[in-house]
């Protein structure tokens, strides 16, 4: 058996991409000093509730794409935290916002001969996807929710049988209530499909582009869930992130590794700046 069949016929791992770059501007004046993944969302930094998501799904190589100039912040506060739980999370920068569909060639080495589950860092989701990540084998997986404001999202149509028939990026007519969220699980492929990707109008490489091409494939499933999906981009939508994470619980529902780790993080943090005012 060749290199290459050797590869295909093993079970391929899920590794995990956080995108954590971006610039922001939304959230500006408070991300002119740190990045939005870092800002608080109830009582703890944004940046770990999608990291969460992942480590439920049992991932264990985590990547985190950075903008440059904040990159030993992240590196402060991840680069270390769940390394004896056999957790290994590295970082990658991207040099200017590019688009998100940039994660998979900029991921390239990470994802090796894998697939992977993409996560947005501003995204905070109430439901567990451990199943249909631990489930996936091939082609591409996204989820969807419905909205009441479907024009500024990614919109997914479906047919009468509940397969995903079109993709549309904020659409100006009405197609569908069902916005596509930040997580997107894609086999091996998609950093080959997305090194052919052309920047859009608006410049970046966009993650729709990979869906659709998984859907012209026919190889696009669609998840679409109920619990709370909260992408915390604007200070309104920050401030209700907050709200609604403390009224569900959903920091207090943290896997136990992570949870564990940031409160060593944390007693550690408190005995070192009272060694400081001694
Ligand atoms: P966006 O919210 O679309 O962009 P942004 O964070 O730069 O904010 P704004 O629109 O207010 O300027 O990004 C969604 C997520 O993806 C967010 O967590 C940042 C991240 N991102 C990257 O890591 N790299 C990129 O090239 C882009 C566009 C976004």
């Amino acid at each position: 058996m060749s290199e290459d069949q050797i590869i295909k016929t093993r079970r391929r791992k899920m590794k995990g991409i956080i995108l954590a770059g971006g610039t922001a501007t939304r959230l500006f004046p408070m991300t002119a000093t740190t990045s939005k993944q870092l800002l608080p969302v109830y009582d703890r930094q944004m940046i770990f509730y999608p990291l969460n998501t992942l480590i439920k799904a049992g991932i264990k190589n985590i990547l985190v794409i950075v903008a440059p100039e904040h990159s030993g912040q992240f590196l402060n506060l991840l680069g270390s935290l769940l390394k004896k739980h056999d957790i290994h999370i590295t970082f990658e920068v991207q040099s200017a916002p590019r688009g998100l569909a940039e994660a998979l060639t900029l991921g390239e080495n990470h994802i090796g001969d894998d697939n992977v589950a993409l996560i947005l860092g501003d995204n905070i989701f109430e439901d567990d996807f451990a199943k249909q990540i631990k489930e996936f084998r091939s082609g591409g997986h996204i989820f969807a929710k419905k909205v009441s404001d479907p024009q500024r999202f990614g919109v997914v149509k479906f047919n009468k049988e509940n397969r995903a028939m079109e993709i549309v990026e904020k659409p100006q007519q009405w197609i569908s209530d069902y916005a596509v969220t930040g997580l997107y699980l894609f086999d091996n492929e998609c950093v080959e499909l997305a090194k052919k990707i052309k920047p859009s109008e608006r410049g970046e490489v966009e993650i729709t582009d990979v869906n659709k091409a998984y859907l012209k494939k026919k190889q696009l499933e669609v998840t679409i869930f109920e619990g709370e999906w909260l992408d915390a981009g604007t200070p309104d939508s920050l401030l209700q992130a907050s709200l609604i994470v403390k009224e569900k619980g959903i920091s207090q529902n943290f896997h136990p590794i992570l949870d564990q780790a940031i409160t060593e993080f944390n007693e550690e943090l408190k005995s070192l700046s009272k060694k400081k005012l001694k």
